[in-house]
């Protein structure tokens, strides 16, 4: 060996252990109210998920009704590079209808799971543990017959009698389960006492080295990421979280959080995920113009104000050495920078490359409309925002299409007096239909008419309008939530116009309820079948 050379030089560092990444913002996520979402618009999500690298989709819960089963289905269909998970509860009917959706999948997985704490026991179940112990076996073994990927859930875990949750972990290893997840279902729990809990079971499951530990954090307290961190570095090696963090009640942990976290600190946690990070701010800004909900500006990570620094002395560190208040790159989180992008002037080419950036990848034929609604909207603003784009390229999706579209809209208001708007609407068999109506200003007349056109009745039950960009020529987002037979529809619409934006949004659900009455057609034809 020369003097030169040195014998650190010359070792590869060792890999570092992987923890996967499992999604759920399409079960625990889209069951938080204001967060559900149609088939497609959970398809673009899963989509955004497998390019942003995530190892598990969990896209829903099969049983629970004929739209999340057609979901999951249509997810295990067009996904491949993920596996696709499917919730079930130790019931036979539930798993083998899990298994079912999850026919078409490259790879899927059965999540089966049962309350294991004893208030859950004793006042949800009216389970002994030994029944509860007998039924999780039973739903594991069913489950193992039809898929070989079984994970396994002790609902209420953090508030389960430790020796208690190492005995049913045991036995359901021995049933076959190839992850166990740890939930803290109500977040109750604090990190130390989580590092502590995943050390013991650790120690105590017999047959942990066949099965994967996880862990399923709940924001109750606000510590669902810290809670998933600690579980990390006492040896779990999944984490279930969310986009954003949407979820029951506050949430669950957040992705990109937990993500960056265990990427920011790599040399205090040893471990990688296989996430490709830039891709988390356009997964982020996907769901939360699919679901109107928008992203809180000091969101960590994902939030506008994220990278931004306002304060003199910061700015000034910032201009001499970035990591004086940066521990991340915006870049390695996808994070948009310019928020001015386009105007009239500019050419497809860009128009497709912003979009890329912003996680829109449309074909060519979506992007030539795409393209010609931009011009259009760019004669109308001076200047295009990334969330103009949004809106733009989400404004095609199929849900949110036909039969009905608007021909004319007439609204107008006096103050101190009551507002009129008249409609004109077609369908896409050619029926016309007019309507006009008085209301509590020029919006709530806009949704009456609407509704008389199409003959539906509508309970509004949330109504938000916000701008999606700077100045007087900002386009407004409307989001709608009506009630309708029994159920919670919400629609979006988005124009430079806040009463054409209302009038989209109730558009996009009174199609929506159009479109799930049973084809006329189809059902004829079944009857001479
Ligand atoms: O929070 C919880 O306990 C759950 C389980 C079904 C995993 O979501
Ligand atoms: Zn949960």
């Amino acid at each position: 060996m020369t003097p030169t050379e040195s014998p650190v030089a010359s070792i590869t560092p060792a890999p570092r252990e992987r923890v996967r990444v499992f999604d759920t913002t399409l079960r625990d996520g889209e069951q938080a109210p204001g967060f559900s979402m149609t088939r497609a618009q959970k398809l673009r999500i899963a989509q955004a998920l497998a390019e942003l690298g995530v190892d598990i989709v969990e896209a829903g819960f099969p049983q629970a009704s004929d739209g999340d089963f057609a979901s999951v289905q249509a997810i295990a269909r067009e996904i491949r590079s993920a596996t696709i998970c499917a919730l079930a509860r130790c019931q036979r009917g539930d798993i083998e209808t899990a298994a079912r959706a999850l026919e078409p999948a490259v790879r899927g997985r059965i999540h089966v799971f049962i309350a294991t704490s004893p208030l859950h026991r004793e006042h949800k179940l009216g389970m002994s543990r030994e029944q509860v112990v007998a039924a999780a076996v039973a739903g594991v073994r069913r489950a193992k017959e039809l898929c070989d990927d079984v994970e396994f859930s002790a609902e209420d875990a953090m508030r389960t009698e430790p020796d208690y949750l190492a005995e049913v972990f045991s036995a359901v290893v021995e049933a076959g389960a190839t992850t166990l997840n740890v939930p803290d279902t109500v977040g109750y729990i604090t990190p130390a006492e989580m590092f502590e809990r995943i050390g013991f079971l650790r120690t105590h499951v017999r047959g942990i080295e066949r099965a994967v530990l996880s862990v399923h954090c709940h924001d109750d307290l606000g510590m669902a990421v810290a809670n998933s961190l600690a579980a990390v570095a006492a040896g779990a090696r999944q984490v279930e979280c969310t986009l954003t963090g949407i979820g029951e009640r506050a949430g669950n942990a957040a992705l990109e959080e937990v993500a960056m976290a265990l990427k920011t600190r790599a040399e205090l946690f040893g471990v990688d995920t296989g996430l490709r990070t830039p891709r988390l701010y356009p997964a982020a800004r996907l769901l939360a113009q699919l679901t109107g909900q928008p992203i809180p500006r000091n969101k960590a990570v994902v939030g506008d104000n994220a990278f931004a620094h306002e304060s003199g002395i910061h700015q000034h560190g910032m201009l001499k050495h970035r990591g004086t208040y940066e521990i991340m790159r915006p870049e390695d989180v996808g994070f948009a920078r310019s928020q001015l992008v386009l105007g009239k002037h500019s050419g497809r080419h860009a128009l497709r490359e912003r979009l890329a950036s912003l996680g829109h990848t449309p074909d060519e034929a979506a992007l030539d409309q795409i393209f010609t609604r931009f011009k259009s909207l760019a004669d109308k603003k001076r200047e295009v925002f990334d969330s103009d784009l949004e809106a733009l390229a989400l404004g095609r999706d199929a849900e949110a299409q036909g039969p009905w579209r608007i021909v004319h809209l007439h609204a107008a208001s006096h103050l101190g007096g009551s507002a009129s708007a008249s409609v004109r609407l077609q369908r896409e068999d050619g029926v016309m239909a007019s309507e006009a109506a008085i209301g509590d200003g020029p919006v709530d007349a806009t949704l009456r008419a609407i509704g008389r056109a199409v003959g539906q009745d509508f309970e509004l039950v949330d109504f938000q309008i916000r701008a999606l960009s700077e100045g007087g020529d900002a386009q407004g987002q409307a989001t709608l939530g009506v009630r309708h037979a029994g159920r919670e529809l919400h629609g979006r619409g988005v124009s430079t116009d806040i009463v054409e934006a209302a009038a989209l949004a109730a558009l996009e659900i009174a199609n929506r309820i159009e479109r799930s009455k049973p084809d006329k057609a189809a059902r004829a034809a079944a009857n001479h079948a």
